[in-house]
């Protein structure tokens, strides 16, 4: 990888250091000119001729999302954010009274408030699967917790607060086995890790586009399996996801813009297609690379330091990087912020299972992405040391 290249194409780089790609990274200057050159045709041309104008580079999303996660344009409906994509997802499916969902330790608090609201909503029931030693979930006691009652695996696969990585594949193979829906929140993995939702077997997957795919803000997408599209009940239909047919008749689209609606901000669209461009052109198996290499990198260095404990758990381990120092976290992470470091401070009630399990109120997050240089890590460890 020519990082100095891809550092003379970020921006931001030369203003901050930035450890913060897991709360939303930095945009390279492509992603950032293909907005605005949007942006600019539609206050000189207007918003419906410029789409009409661009509709081939608009469509580019669709094709250059499929790409990455090895699916078909028409299984990716844009929306914007992962939540939105997420939720469009479940609450499509028709639970009834008694179903059980399946989800782990590590769930994201937005996720599990909805599986709470269909508790209370349809009578569902929410199985927690405990988590093995290495804080993955343990597939043993998945596999034991399925019965004919479980409709739904729901999993995170990389956490917001820790390195975890979740064996996303052997949850599929389970999944696949048993004949069961499965939904992969990759909100984080999506532009850090290898995903292909057909060696995973998901039938859904949730993302946003602000983090490690180094998209605009506002932007998301969901990947929804071609063949499980018929059984599913979308929430959210509009004259885009449905036709109008007859004065008492509509018909849901086919494909997965039913998840989507007419409107949204075409910008951030052609924002997000250019930067799944960059991640295709670049690799994302060579991302993974570095970005394992930086994450181990700045763990090995913050042990080195007094008092710094990572807090990160899983066998395989990504670019989140969490600790905890006789700091308040609050605290640290403004005192880096003061010396130009970006990072932020992870909260128990994001991830509540998680963290009460390891007893943890708050973590510091620096999250690296492959643009972060080795240089930035050092002088990230030294400005810790001296704040400490
Ligand atoms: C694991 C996980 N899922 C979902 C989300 C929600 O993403 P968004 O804010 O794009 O809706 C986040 C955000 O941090 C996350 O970390």
């Amino acid at each position: 990888m020519d990082i100095q290249t891809i550092r003379q194409n970020t921006p931001g780089v030369t203003h901050v250091v930035h450890f913060n790609s897991a709360g939303a990274s930095l945009v390279s200057q492509q992603v950032l000119d293909a907005q605005m050159d949007y942006l600019k045709k539609e206050a000189r041309y207007g918003g419906y001729e410029t789409a009409a104008k661009h509709k081939a580079q608009l469509d580019e999303f669709y094709s250059e999302a499929a790409r990455l996660i090895n699916a078909s344009p028409e299984e990716i409906a844009f929306t914007e954010s992962a939540t939105v994509a997420w939720q469009r997802a479940f609450f499509s499916i028709p639970f009834k009274k008694g179903d059980t969902i399946l989800t782990t330790k590590a769930e994201y608090a937005s996720n599990f408030i909805s599986y709470l609201y269909q508790k209370k909503e349809k009578e569902v029931n929410i199985r927690v699967i405990p988590s093995n030693s290495a804080g993955e979930i343990d597939l043993q006691k998945l596999e034991e917790s399925i019965d004919e009652s479980v409709k739904l695996i729901s999993i995170t696969h990389i956490p917001t607060n820790s390195g975890l990585v979740n064996p996303a594949e052997k949850i599929g193979e389970l999944a696949k086995k048993y004949n069961i829906l499965y939904l992969l929140d990759a909100c984080q993995s999506i532009g850090q890790y290898p995903i292909d939702v057909k060696k995973i077997g998901c039938h859904f997957l949730s993302a946003t586009g602000r983090k490690y795919l180094r998209g605009p803000r506002g932007t998301g997408f969901l990947y929804a399996n071609k063949e499980v599209l018929p059984s599913l009940k979308p929430f959210n239909l509009d004259l885009h996801s449905a036709n109008w047919v007859k004065a008492d008749t509509y018909e849901v689209r086919a494909d997965a813009k039913m998840f989507e609606t007419w409107e949204s901000n075409l910008a951030a669209k052609i924002g997000l297609a250019q930067a799944f461009k960059e991640v295709n052109s670049l690799g994302i198996n060579k991302i993974w690379e570095r970005v394992v290499h930086l994450s181990k990198y700045l763990r090995n260095e913050l042990n080195k330091i007094e008092g710094v404990k990572v807090t990160d758990i899983g066998a395989v381990q990504s670019g989140i990087v969490t600790f905890t120092s006789p700091m308040a976290a609050i605290k640290l992470k403004e005192a880096l912020s003061a010396k130009g470091f970006n990072t932020v401070v992870s909260h128990k009630s994001s991830t509540l299972l998680d963290m009460e399990d390891r007893n943890l109120e708050e973590v510091v997050r620096a999250s690296v992405h492959y643009y972060n240089s080795e240089q930035e890590v050092n002088d990230l460890i030294t400005a810790l040391r001296q704040i400490l």
